[in-house]
C-alpha cells in the first residue's frame, strides 16, 4: 500500500489528481468490451473434480483420502490423498501401499449387454467387458454450472463452460454496476461530457482482498495507490467468493478461481493456489506473475508452436522470451510473432462465450484383448448408442430441440484406423434404434472392406447438432433428400436384429448387399466405397487409441481465439504397461490467433492447460488431439484426421451424381468418363494417390477414380 512519504519521492509520477483510466474505459465495462483495461474475468475450476463427485455422492467426509479408480489406475485424487504422495500415475495397488486408508471408488461403467451404466463393485476386473461412463460427472457438472449461474444476477450471467469442471465468467458488467453503486462519483456525467477525460482518483488507498491469494506486483509496483483496475478486480473477487460459497453450500463442492483482466491470466490464476482458494492477478502484477512461468504453460503454446519457440530461442521461460524484441519473435512469422509478443505480456482479448451447447458426442472403447467378430462389435455398438442416445435425450432430441446430423464410426485394426460416416435422417424422430441401425451399417461397411479383425478400438460419434423445429414443423422438415434419404433407406433396409450380416451376403467388395439392391444407391455407394477403399489402402498409421471415452464437444465461437473445450479425459491406464500411455481425446476448434497459426498442425491448448499437466511428466506420452475442420457442405466440424476421407466422400458422391445425371440424359459411359475427371479431386497433400497407383500425380488420381468407379459398376 502507499505511504505519503514514498509517493512524494516516487520517481513514478502517477500521483496525479486523476486516475489512469478514462470515463470511456469505465463505460466499456458495461458492454463487455474485450479491450478495456478495466475488464474483469474469472476462471473457476473444481478441485479434484471426479474425486469430489464421489465424495459428495457417497456422503463421505471430504477430509478422508479418496481416489477415483479406472481399472487399475487412478484418474482423480482428492487433496487429502495427495498429501500421501498419490498422483495420477500411481496404480491402485501402489496407492494402497502409500495410503492404506485410501478409499478407492471405481468409475461407473456400462457392462456389455446392459443398457444402463452403473457402479459395479468389481468393475476393475472387467476392462474387457465394461466401458467407462462419465455420466455421473457430467450430471454434477451441469448442476454446478447452473448453481454458478444462479449465484449471479440473471442479467449478468455471462458464463462459458470450458470443460467438465471449469468455467469462465465475464464479470465486467456486474462490476460496472457495483462500482456505480459504491462510488457515486463514477455515475457521471464526465467533466465537459467528454468521455476521454480521466476518472477521479480512487478514494481509498486500501482495498479489501479478504482471503485472496494476491499475486505480488514487485516492490516498485506495490508503491503506487490503487487505481480503478484494482478496485474492479477486488469487486470481481468478492463476486467470485460468493459464487464459490454458493457452490459449496448448495452442492458441497470446493473450487479454486483466478481473477484477472482476461481469460489467459484467469486460467493460470485458478491453478496457482489449490484447493479451495482464489488468486487475483492485478494488472500491475501481470509481468511478475508471468515471468515465473514457462511459456509452454500458456494456452496454445504447449504444442508444436511452443516446441518451435523453444528450439528457436533456446529457452522455455517467459522471462527470457520477454527479452527478445518483437523483430526477433517475428522470425516465427509476422502475425505469430506479434501474437506471441503480446501474449507473454499478458494480453488476451478473447471473449467469454456463453454458448455452451454441445456440438458432438463420442463414445469409445479400446479392446484388450482385441475383438474378432461382427457380433462382438455390434454388442459394443449397442452400448455406444445407448450412451450417446441418452446424452442426446438430455440435449432435448425427444422434444426436437436439438439433434445431430451425422454419425461416425471409427474402427482400428492394427495400425490402420478407418472411419465411416453417414447422415442421420432428419425427417422423423431420432430414436435409439435408428442410431443403432446406422451404426451397424457403418460397421458392416468396414467389415465388407475386409481386414476388420482383430479390432482394437471402436468409437462412435454423432455430430453437427442443430437446433430443431419444435412446433409447426415446416414441410421442409419432412422432406428428405440426397444423402439423408440414402441414409434413411440404408438404415431402413437393415433388419432390426443386432446379428451379423448373413455369411453369404458378406461378400467382400459388394457393399450394396448391406443396402439392398437398388441400383441408384448401389452405384453411389460403390463409387464412394471405391474411393474410400483406395484411400484406406494407403491409410497411414495413427497413434494408439487406447482410450475408453465418452465425451461431448461444446459449441465454439469462431470469433474467439480460444479453443472451447470439453475434455472428459477418462483414460485407460494399463498397469500392465510399464509406463502407462495416456490418451486424452481433445476436440479443438476455434480460430487461432493468426492465419499463420492456423496452418500449424498443433495450435490447440496443451493438455496441462486443461489441468492434465501430469501427462507431460511421464514418458512416453502420447497426445492424441482430435482437431477439427469445417466442412462447408455438411456445415459441420469433423475430426481433422478424417478430412481427406471426407473430401473423398463428397468427391465420390458428386462423381456418382454426375454419372447418374449423364445416365438419365442418355449419355454414354464414355462421355461420363470424360466428364468425371473434370471435377477437381481435393488435394490431400500427402501420400500417394488413392488406389496405390504408381503413375503420374494428377492424371493417375483421376484415372484411379475412373477405374475404381468402373469396377464398382460391374
Ligand atoms: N481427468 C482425467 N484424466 C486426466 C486429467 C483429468 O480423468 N488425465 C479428470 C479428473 O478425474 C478430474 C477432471 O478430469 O477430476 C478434471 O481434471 P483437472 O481439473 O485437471 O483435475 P482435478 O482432478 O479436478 O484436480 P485439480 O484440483 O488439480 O483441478
Ligand atoms: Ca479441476
Ligand atoms: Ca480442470
Amino acid at each position: 500500500m502507499s505511504s505519503p512519504q514514498f509517493l512524494a519521492s516516487s520517481p513514478l509520477t502517477r500521483r496525479t489528481p486523476k486516475s489512469r483510466f478514462t470515463w470511456k474505459q469505465l463505460g466499456q465495462l458495461k458492454s463487455y468490451s474485450t479491450t478495456t483495461p478495466l475488464r474483469v474475468i474469472a476462471h473457476v475450476d473444481l478441485d479434484a473434480f471426479y474425486a469430489q463427485c464421489e465424495t459428495v455422492r457417497l456422503g463421505l467426509d471430504p477430509a478422508k483420502p479418496l481416489a477415483v479408480q479406472q481399472w487399475q489406475g487412478l484418474i482423480a485424487i482428492n487433496y487429502p490423498a495427495r498429501a500421501f504422495g498419490l498422483n495420477r500415475h500411481v496404480t491402485s495397488t501402489e496407492a494402497l501401499k502409500l495410503c492404506p486408508d485410501l478409499m478407492m471408488q471405481h468409475v461407473a461403467t456400462w457392462k456389455e449387454g446392459e443398457d444402463k451404466w452403473a457402479y459395479h463393485a468389481d468393475a476393475y476386473k472387467h476392462m474387457a467387458t465394461h466401458k467407462v461412463s462419465l455420466d455421473p460427472y457430467r450430471t454434477e457438472s451441469r448442476k454446478i454450472l447452473s448453481c454458478i449461474k444462479d449465484a449471479l444476477p440473471e442479467k449478468f450471467q455471462r458464463v462459458e463452460k470450458a470443460s467438465i469442471d471449469e468455467v469462465f465468467l465475464d464479470l465486467s458488467a456486474q462490476v460496472h454496476e457495483l462500482l456505480l453503486e459504491r462510488y457515486p462519483e463514477l455515475r457521471g456525467p464526465p467533466p465537459y461530457d467528454d468521455v476521454t477525460e480521466y476518472l477521479p482518483k480512487v478514494p481509498t488507498t486500501v482495498l479489501d482482498w479478504d482471503a485472496d491469494a494476491l499475486v505480488s506486483a514487485g516492490e516498485e509496483e506495490e508503491q503506487t495507490d490503487p487505481d480503478w483496475d484494482d478496485v474492479c478486480l477486488a469487486l470481481a473477487s468478492e463476486i467470485v467468493r460468493g459464487v464459490r460459497g454458493q457452490v459449496k453450500e448448495q452442492l458441497g463442492y470446493t473450487c479454486s478461481a483466478g481473477v484477472a483482466k482476461n481469460k489467459m491470466l484467469a486460467k493460470l490464476g485458478s491453478g496457482y493456489k489449490k484447493p479451495n482458494a482464489q488468486t487475483v492477478i492485478r494488472n500491475r502484477a501481470v509481468a511478475c506473475f508471468l515471468e515465473g512461468f514457462k511459456f509452454t504453460k500458456i494456452r496454445m503454446l504447449g504444442g508444436k508452436l511452443g516446441d518451435e519457440i523453444v528450439a528457436m530461442f533456446g529457452t522455455d521461460s517467459v522471462r527470457d522470451l520477454m527479452q527478445q524484441p518483437l523483430e526477433q519473435l517475428r522470425k516465427l512469422g509476422d502475425d505469430t510473432g506479434s501474437w506471441l509478443y503480446s501474449t507473454i505480456r499478458g494480453e488476451d482479448h478473447s471473449e467469454v462465450n456463453p454458448r455452451t451447447q454441445i456440438k458432438s458426442m463420442l463414445s469409445a472403447k479400446s479392446f484388450r484383448p482385441a475383438i474378432n467378430a461382427f457380433e462382438q462389435g455390434v454388442r459394443w455398438l449397442r452400448i455406444f448408442v445407448a450412451d450417446v442416445f441418452s446424452r442426446c435425450v438430455e440435449e432435448g432430441v425427444l422434444e426436437n430441440k436439438r439433434r445431430p446430423k451425422t454419425i461416425n464410426l471409427h474402427h482400428r485394426q492394427g495400425q490402420q484406423t478407418r472411419s465411416r460416416q453417414s447422415p442421420i435422417p432428419q425427417g422423423r424422430p431420432l430414436s435409439e434404434q435408428m442410431l443403432f441401425d446406422l451404426a451397424k451399417n457403418l460397421l458392416a461397411q468396414v467389415v465388407v472392406d475386409g481386414r476388420a479383425w482383430p479390432c482394437s478400438n471402436l468409437s462412435l460419434s454423432v455430430g453437427g447438432f442443430e437446433d430443431g423445429v419444435t412446433n409447426n414443423k415446416g414441410i421442409g422438415g419432412f422432406l428428405v433428400r440426397g444423402d439423408e434419404a440414402r441414409a434413411m433407406l440404408a438404415s431402413e433396409r437393415t433388419g432390426p436384429d443386432s446379428g451379423p450380416p448373413p455369411a453369404k451376403r458378406r461378400k467382400k467388395g459388394n457393399i450394396a448387399n448391406f443396402f439392398g439392391p437398388r441400383e441408384g444407391q448401389k452405384k453411389e455407394f460403390d463409387a464412394a466405397r471405391a474411393v474410400l477403399m483406395a484411400k484406406n489402402q494407403q491409410s497411414t498409421s495413427r497413434e494408439d487409441e487406447n482410450a475408453d471415452v465418452d465425451m461431448d464437444h461444446i459449441e465454439d465461437d469462431p470469433s474467439d481465439s480460444y479453443e472451447h473445450l470439453h475434455n472428459d479425459p477418462a483414460e485407460d491406464r494399463r498397469h500392465t504397461t510399464p509406463s502407462p500411455v495416456h490418451q486424452d481425446d481433445l476436440y479443438t476448434t476455434g480460430t487461432p490467433p493468426s492465419a499463420q497459426l492456423d496452418n500449424r498442425s498443433d495450435h490447440h491448448p496443451p493438455l496441462h492447460e486443461l489441468g492434465v499437466d501430469s501427462l507431460h511428466d511421464k514418458k512416453p506420452v502420447r497426445q492424441q488431439t482430435l482437431e477439427t475442420f469445417f466442412c462447408a457442405r455438411c456445415t459441420m466440424h469433423l475430426p481433422a484426421a478424417e478430412k481427406a476421407e471426407h473430401e473423398d466422400f463428397h468427391f465420390a458422391m458428386d462423381l456418382s451424381k454426375d454419372m447418374r445425371e449423364e445416365d438419365r440424359n442418355g449419355n454414354s459411359n464414355a462421355k461420363t468418363n470424360q466428364k468425371a475427371p473434370a471435377r477437381q479431386k481435393p488435394s490431400r497433400g500427402r501420400g500417394r494417390p488413392p488406389g496405390g497407383s504408381t503413375g503420374g500425380r494428377g492424371g493417375s488420381e483421376k484415372g484411379q477414380v475412373k477405374l475404381a468407379f468402373g469396377r464398382g459398376r460391374d
